[in-house]
């Protein structure tokens, strides 16, 4: 074992240090990649923590306003907006989805008129605005429509083009509504708005404090959302949801939850070629916050190496709600 030529190949060579280990990086960190998720809520000087994710709060517009002067400092220039309505505009038909001066569309024309050069992706789904917590229309049996719901989705994707965002995701996993709303928006003349098509979204239990933030938890009660939402048993299903959504005009696809499906971001990015994204979901959130609040893991390391897993899986950009704390991390190094 000790000839002078062993080992022929020393792959610690090249991790002598950290000038050379930085000389060899793959993959790389950037906030540029960083899509922050915030909650609204209506009124004014309004925040409240949310117990499941410590850390985030859910913010009124004009304290939404005053965070955003960090975090544009910070160089986030995205954000995901998810709207927390009151009970009593909650309906059976999701009517508050596609109001023109509701809390989302309020939000998104307010921010867009300080910060024109935020990008702001509006959520398409109607689990906020229905009294069951699903997110479409149901029939008697409590299945939720399609194409009915279909109908509702256009309605609130064009709302949040008028009111200004820049990308609409799809996030309710019905079939046929990225095509019928690429179609709309062009109908109503909004042609440069994007779509990021929550292509291959999961029917995941990692989502439970999100529903707590929006408070749809409580109307979700016992149901789940699998006649819609993707078996967390396949991949061969997400490739062909990717497919029909590119096919149907989406310009970015995304993969949700994040790290327990990175080999789903793979089997996109390797495929299809196209500007992908996942989601480090609220489960994923919550999880490292009681590691980091117990001492079990470094936060700062943790935080970094976790986002950096999604680059290496072939992502080019993450929802998170570390987008923050990261971006200020990526500054301090
Ligand atoms: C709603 C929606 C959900 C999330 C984003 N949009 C919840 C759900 O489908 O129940 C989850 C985000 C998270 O857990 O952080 N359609």
């Amino acid at each position: 074992m000790s000839s002078n030529n062993f080992p022929v190949r020393r792959m610690r060579r090249l991790r002598f240090n950290e000038s050379l280990r930085s000389l060899v990086t793959e993959h790389q960190l950037n906030v540029s990649d960083l899509i922050y998720p915030v909650f609204i809520l209506p009124g004014e000087q309004q925040r409240q923590s949310v117990p499941s994710m410590p850390g985030v709060e859910r913010l009124s517009i004009d304290e939404l306003l005053h965070d955003i002067s960090e975090w544009f400092a910070l160089g986030i220039r995205a954000l995901a907006i998810f709207p927390v309505t009151p009970a009593d505009k909650k309906s059976l038909c999701a009517s508050e989805a596609f109001n023109p001066q509701g809390l989302a569309q309020q939000a998104i024309t307010a921010v867009k008129q300080a910060y024109p050069e935020m990008l702001l992706i509006s959520d398409v789904a109607l689990d906020p605005f229905t009294s069951h917590g699903q997110d479409g229309l149901i029939d008697e049996a409590g299945y939720v429509l399609n194409d009915e719901t279909v109908e509702v989705l256009i309605k609130q994707a064009i709302s949040h083009a008028n009111a200004g965002a820049d990308i609409v995701a799809p996030s309710d996993m019905m079939d046929g509504r990225i095509g019928a709303i690429r179609q709309a928006l062009d109908a109503h003349a909004h042609i440069n708005t994007c779509i990021m098509a929550y292509s291959a979204k999961y029917a995941s239990s990692y989502y439970g404090p999100f529903r707590d933030a929006v408070g749809s938890a409580a109307n979700i009660k016992g149901g789940n959302k699998k006649s819609y939402q993707m078996n967390p048993a396949n991949s061969d299903e997400a490739i062909q949801e990717i497919k029909l959504d590119i096919e149907e005009g989406a310009d970015m696809v995304m993969v949700k939850p994040g790290m327990p499906y990175l080999d789903i971001v793979r089997r996109c990015k390797d495929q299809f070629r196209v500007p992908t994204f996942a989601y480090q979901v609220s489960g994923e959130y919550a999880m490292h916050m009681a590691a980091f609040e117990q001492g079990w893991l470094d936060r700062n390391a943790v935080i970094v190496e976790s986002l950096l897993a999604f680059k290496r899986a072939g992502a080019d950009g993450i929802l998170t709600y570390f987008a923050v704390e990261a971006a200020r991390l990526l500054q301090q190094k």
